[in-house]
């Protein structure tokens, strides 16, 4: 029994540092566009598009979720094609 406690604990903490990692990895820019960009429709992610469908798309985004003239720049940046 005791042991079984054990390992739902040890399972836990695991669980736990698993999730703040991921957390962590989330870079400065990809927390904007989590936060700004969430508002109005759930999350669009960058690879999904062409880099020029992204970055006109950002554009048009930018005024609607206040982003800073750096914001924009940065989250155009996370779309990585060419
Ligand atoms: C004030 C509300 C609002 C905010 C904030 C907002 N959007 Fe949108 N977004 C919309 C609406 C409404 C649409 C659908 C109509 C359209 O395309 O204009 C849309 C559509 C999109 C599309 C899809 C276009 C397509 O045709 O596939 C993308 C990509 C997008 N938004 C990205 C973003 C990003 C990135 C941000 C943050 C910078 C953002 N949006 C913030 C309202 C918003």
């Amino acid at each position: 029994m005791k042991k079984l406690h054990l390992l739902a604990a040890s399972f836990l903490i695991l669980m736990i540092s698993g999730l703040s990692a991921n957390f962590n990895i989330l870079s400065a820019d990809q927390n904007v566009l989590q936060q700004k960009c969430t508002k109005c429709h759930a999350l669009k992610l960058p690879e999904n598009y062409t880099k020029k469908a992204w970055k006109h798309n950002v554009e048009r985004m930018a005024q609607r979720a206040g982003l800073t003239e750096a914001e924009i720049k940065s989250i155009i940046d996370l779309n990585k094609k060419n």
